[in-house]
C-alpha cells in the first residue's frame, strides 16, 4: 500500500533522508513540513476545507468509489459509515494525497492534496498502520513531531492518546491496543487541523474505545475537523455531526446521526413458524432472515404486511413478536436496501 510518506519520499529528499536514516517504513502517514501554515482562526473561515468531487476509482474490474461528492466542513466530525469493501480507505487515500482518482477531482485546503503542499495541516491514522518494532513509544512520538512546524509539546501527545504509562516501552512489545493508541498518538502529535481517523477503534475494547471517543470529542471542541470512517452506527452515533453512508463505490445516504437512524430504523419480527427459512425469504418486504434456535428472526423496513403474510401462509405461526432493529441490524438494512436497488437497476 502506498503512503504519504512513500510518496513524499520521492518528493521530498530532505524528507526521505530524514525518514530512511531513522529506518521509518511506515504505513502510517504522517505530515511531512511545509513553510506556511495559516492560523486556527484562518481555518475557521473556510468554509469547506476537503472536497471531493464525482470521484471514480477502479481496480480491475473492482469498482471502488463510484462518483462520489464529498464536502468536509471546518470543524466537524464527519463519519464515513460503510461496510467491509465500500471504498471507505480508498476515500480516505484520496484525500491524504496517496492514491489518485481515476476521474474526479479532490481538493483539500484549497490545494491537490497530491501536490502535498498541505501535508503539514494532516494527520492521519491509516487502518494498516506499522511503525518500527524496536522504538519506544515516545522515539515515535518525537519522531513524527519533528515532521511538523508546531507539534503539540510530548506530555500533551502522552496525555490525549493515553500512553504516559507505556511511553518508555518498544512498540513491539506492545498489546494490539495499545498499538492502536500510539498510531493515535502519532496522527495527533502534530497538533493537525484536519485528522484522518480510518476505523481508529478496532480492536479496542469497550473502556479504550470509549476514552478514544472522549478523546476524539475533545479535539473537535479544540476546534479541528475529523474524518473518521468506521462499521458502526453506534461508533458514528456517538461522534459525529454528520454521517455520509457509503456502500459499493457509491454514497448511499447522508445525513445527522438522527436521520441516518430513522431512515435505517427497520423493524424485527421474530417467530416461530412451520414455513422453511427459503419460504419466509421470499415474502415481499423481507430483508433477511435468519435461525434463532427454533426461531426465525426476520429484518423488515415495515412489519405490517410481513406479519399479515406470514399469518396467512402459515396458520401455525407462534411466539410473533414485532421490535425495532437495534442499530446494527438498522444499518445492515439501509445498506441491503440499497444493494436490492441496484440489482433490480
Ligand atoms: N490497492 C488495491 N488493489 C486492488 N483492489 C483494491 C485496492 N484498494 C482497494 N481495493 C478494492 O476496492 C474496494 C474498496 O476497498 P476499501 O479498502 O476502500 O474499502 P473499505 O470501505 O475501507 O473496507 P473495510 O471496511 O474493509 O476497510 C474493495 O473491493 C477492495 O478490495
Ligand atoms: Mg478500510
Amino acid at each position: 500500500m502506498a503512503t504519504v510518506l512513500e510518496r513524499n519520499q520521492a518528493q521530498e529528499p530532505k524528507m526521505s533522508a530524514a525518514i530512511s536514516a531513522r529506518q521509518v517504513e511506515s504505513q502510517k502517514v504522517s505530515a511531512v513540513m511545509v513553510a506556511t501554515t495559516p492560523s486556527a482562526t484562518q481555518l475557521h473561515r473556510t468554509a469547506g476545507i476537503a472536497t471531493a468531487r464525482n470521484l471514480k476509482k477502479s481496480y480491475g474490474n473492482i469498482i471502488a468509489l463510484n462518483s462520489v461528492d464529498l464536502h468536509v466542513r471546518a470543524g466537524e466530525l464527519l463519519a464515513l459509515l460503510g461496510p467491509n469493501g465500500a471504498g471507505k480507505t480508498t476515500l480516505v487515500r484520496m484525500l491524504l494525497g496517496v492514491a489518485r482518482p481515476d476521474a474526479g477531482s479532490v481538493s483539500v485546503f484549497g490545494a491537490d492534496p497530491y501536490d502535498g503542499h498541505m501535508q503539514a495541516r494532516l494527520g492521519a491514522m491509516l487502518q494498516v498502520g506499522r511503525v518500527p518494532e524496536t522504538l519506544k513509544v515516545r522515539e515515535h512520538l518525537d519522531l513524527f513531531s519533528s515532521y511538523y512546524p508546531a507539534p503539540l509539546p510530548l506530555a500533551e501527545t502522552l496525555q490525549i492518546a493515553g500512553l504516559a504509562d507505556i511511553k518508555d516501552r518498544p512498540y513491539g512489545e506492545l498489546s494490539g491496543g495499545q498499538k492502536q493508541r500510539v498510531l493515535f498518538g502519532i496522527a495527533i502529535c502534530g497538533n493537525p487541523d484536519l485528522l484522518f481517523l480510518d476505523e481508529p477503534t478496532v480492536g479496542l475494547d469497550v473502556e479504550a474505545r470509549r476514552l478514544m471517543w472522549a478523546q476524539i470529542r475533545t479535539l473537535i471542541s479544540r476546534g479541528k475537523t475529523v474524518l473518521l470512517t468506521t462499521h458502526y452506527l453506534n461508533e458514528a452515533d456517538a461522534l459525529a455531526d454528520r454521517i455520509l453512508v457509503l456502500n459499493k463505490g457509491r454514497i448511499i445516504a447522508e445525513g445527522t446521526p438522527s436521520e441516518i437512524k430513522s431512515r435505517a430504523m427497520g423493524k424485527q419480527i421474530r417467530c416461530t413458524s412451520r414455513l422453511t427459512m427459503e419460504e419466509v425469504q421470499q415474502i415481499p418486504g423481507v430483508l433477511s432472515v435468519k435461525a434463532d434456535r427454533n426461531a426465525f428472526e426476520l429484518q423488515v423496513n415495515a412489519a405490517e404486511p410481513v406479519v399479515r403474510e406470514l399469518l396467512q401462509r402459515d396458520p401455525w405461526l407462534a411466539d410473533l413478536e414485532v421490535t425495532n432493529a437495534g442499530l446494527e441490524e438498522a444499518f445492515l438494512a439501509l445498506t441491503q436496501n440499497h444493494n436490492a436497488e441496484s440489482k433490480e437497476n
